[in-house]
């Protein structure tokens, strides 16, 4: 049997184990992985710091302008195995995953110029395949072809317990605030909002190990690789 090489989409929910999901199939089949809200955190944190964005209020002209200047990327960390989110040459990895650009993060990924323009980075890249791509409008918008969706999520109170034990320092009643409210700003939005697409695989994992998951997932790849 021959195996196809394939994209693989995953969206789902803010804090559902996407990017865990999404790291283990990259690295069982050698594939590229990209982290698509790193990149949208990297945008919000340059705009936070260089008073593009201030109490919640962004300067999109500014932010516009400035988009030339943004440059996203992302190195592998042998010794961590971890691939690290880099803005402009500085590694940002462990910046980008504070409360503060959880908190104002949808704000910069609902701008159309944003979007277009991460969108067209992510296109780029998978355009010879062999990728594993998680976000919200990956199955939609960037590989709306892709040979295997998947969707992701599991129940508020589960992933207000998980991302707890990542954010030692923040309540749990904002976590699950910024949770709920990120899911609603991402699903009604008007520039490539969070949907299920009707060709997507969906997976609650809410009651589901890591290990479990993966074993599940890594079922649908092989089937979707086969020929
Ligand atoms: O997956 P995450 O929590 O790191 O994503 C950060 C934010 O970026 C989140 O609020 C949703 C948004 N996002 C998006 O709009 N489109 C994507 N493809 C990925 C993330």
């Amino acid at each position: 049997m021959k195996i196809k090489k394939i994209n693989i989409a995953i969206d789902g929910h803010s804090s559902c184990g996407k990017s865990t999901l999404a790291k283990q199939l990259s690295n069982h089949f050698k594939y590229t992985y990209v982290d698509t809200g790193a990149m949208y955190r990297a945008v919000c944190l340059y705009a936070l710091k260089n008073d593009i964005m201030k109490d919640g209020i962004i300067d999109k002209k500014a932010l516009t302008d400035s988009l030339k200047y943004i440059n996203v990327s992302f190195n592998y960390n042998d010794v961590s195995s971890v691939s690290e989110t880099f803005l402009n040459g500085v590694n940002v990895e462990n910046e980008i995953r504070s409360l503060w650009i959880s908190e104002n993060v949808s704000k910069i990924s609902k701008l159309k110029e944003v979007r277009l323009k991460m969108v067209a980075i992510q296109k780029e890249i998978g355009k010879n395949k062999g990728v594993v791509m998680d976000g919200r409008d990956i199955g939609s918008v960037v590989f709306p072809n892709a040979e295997l969706k998947l969707f992701i999520t599991a129940s508020v109170n589960e992933r207000t317990r998980r991302r707890s034990l990542e954010l030692k320092d923040a309540s749990l009643e904002d976590i699950m605030k910024n949770l709920q409210s990120r899911d609603h700003e991402d699903s009604t939005r008007d520039e490539n909002p969070l949907v299920i697409m009707d060709d997507a695989i969906q997976i609650d994992n809410t009651n589901l190990s890591i290990e479990e998951q993966f074993n599940l997932a890594l079922s649908y790849c092989q089937k979707a690789m086969a020929d």
